[in-house]
């Protein structure tokens, strides 16, 4: 149930906005408290009235609500909402969205929200793979804003194709998930490293290891489940996230990860940094393929940035930093020394000496390093678990 959360719809000028009556029904039938906010051109496709009675409140169309002048406060409505819905979404509101318009009420109310905002595009097949469409709904995604992706189906003007608005029962138990998750990770903002880096020796060969990256996806895809607003620099990997609204920054080398890293760290709540980066890359990489001419090649390595000292060294009072380490020989001993060197609050060490553990297998089995000394080995496990457990822990450690 919703008992006593706020939900805020908007409504925009689609041809679904028809369904929007459904899940406004089933949310107040959930006991959920909804306003309704329309743009005019909605009213052309489902009536103001309909949209009233069932949400058992007026609903807010223009900036001036009656023939006394009586102001519609945006920002209260923005403000009471614990979650705005806009939903269906068109490719003009989604543009003006990003662009910071603000010729309607919706649109201020929007600007107003401290609240999470979702959008459920629907629209012609041909208008949502529009370039502009996909950046505009990128860009939101980018600022936090969540993405209910339209489905495949038969739409209004007879194509068939992506553009239908999600169904109503559909979003209305994204809805009560959202409410019902209890992760303290809920609202926070989460960077991951993943995956293995490439250092370019030429433009056809590099160094690197073998990293599957299924350990920064599997982290990725479980904080979204808890609520969390994700990031995941990931090198190259076959690997994909499921959650469409996981902001992945694909990069190669170590330099390219500490940048998008540089960029992240400042605005996030929690970083795990669980990609293999390699420590050295080819000071000069070759602009050409390197002709087998001599018996050998001698490459000079310089050292690449470490990157998860860099977020130690830069870290807030309020921000929570674990890292991992793969360890050979002297496991516990230098996984304490990492721990302390790049002020980390939890490692997750790993080691190549257990079998089964590392990359390149399904499984894992790690021993958590934290302050005073404290250390607790787990059994070999699939690494779907073992980031349960990893997660469970930090869950214990956030601020
Ligand atoms: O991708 P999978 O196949 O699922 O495998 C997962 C994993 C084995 C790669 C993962 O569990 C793991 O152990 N990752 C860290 C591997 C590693 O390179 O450890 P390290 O001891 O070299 O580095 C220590 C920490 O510093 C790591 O958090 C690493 O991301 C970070 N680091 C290291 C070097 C560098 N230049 N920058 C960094 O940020």
């Amino acid at each position: 149930m919703l008992t006593g959360k706020k939900i805020l719809i908007g409504v925009t000028g689609s041809i679904a906005a028809y369904k929007v009556a459904y899940l406004i029904r089933n949310l107040i039938k959930q006991e959920a408290e909804i306003k309704v906010i329309m743009t005019s051109a909605s009213c052309d496709f489902i009536s103001p009235l309909t949209l009233a009675t069932l949400s058992k409140n007026p609903v807010a169309i223009e900036f001036i609500k009656n023939a006394e002048g009586e102001w519609e406060n945006h920002v209260e409505l923005g403000l009471w909402a614990d979650l705005f819905i806009i939903a269906p979404a068109t490719a003009n509101s989604l543009s003006k969205l990003v662009s910071g318009n603000c010729d309607n009420l919706l649109l201020a109310t929007y600007l107003s929200a401290r609240c999470p905002v979702w959008v459920a595009p629907a629209m012609d097949l041909d208008m949502f793979t529009h370039f502009s469409t996909r950046e505009n709904l990128a860009k939101l995604s980018k600022e936090g804003v969540r993405i209910i992706e339209p489905t495949h189906g038969e739409l209004a003007s007879g194509l068939e194709g992506q553009g239908r608005m999600e169904e109503p029962e559909k979003i209305a138990e994204l809805a009560k998930d959202f409410f019902t998750i209890k992760s303290v990770l809920k609202g926070k903002t989460v960077l991951i490293t993943g995956g293995p880096t490439y250092e370019a020796i030429d433009p056809v060969r590099f160094i690197g290891n073998h990293s599957s990256g299924k350990t920064g996806i599997l982290l990725a895809d479980e904080c979204a489940k808890r609520g969390a607003v994700v990031y995941l620099v990931t090198g190259p990997t076959r690997f994909t996230v499921k959650d469409k609204n996981i902001h992945v920054i694909a990069i190669q080398s170590a330099n390219e990860m500490y940048e998008a890293v540089q960029e992240v760290w400042p605005k996030a709540n929690l970083g795990i940094f669980s990609a293999a980066v390699a420590d050295y890359r080819p000071e000069t990489p070759a602009t050409s393929k390197i002709k087998k001419k001599s018996n050998e090649l001698t490459l000079t390595l310089v050292k690449n940035p470490d990157i998860l000292s860099w977020a130690g060294q830069n870290k807030r009072d309020a921000q929570t930093l674990v890292g991992f380490a793969l360890e050979t020989d002297n496991e516990i001993e230098n996984a304490r020394g990492k721990f302390e060197r790049k002020n980390l609050d939890l490692l997750i060490l790993n080691s190549l000496n257990d079998p089964g553990a590392g990359f390149g297998h399904k499984t894992n089995q790690v021993t958590f390093i934290q302050k005073n000394n404290k250390l607790r080995k787990f059994e070999l496990k699939e690494k779907g678990l073992v980031i349960l457990d990893i997660l469970d822990e930090i869950e214990t450690i956030i601020e």
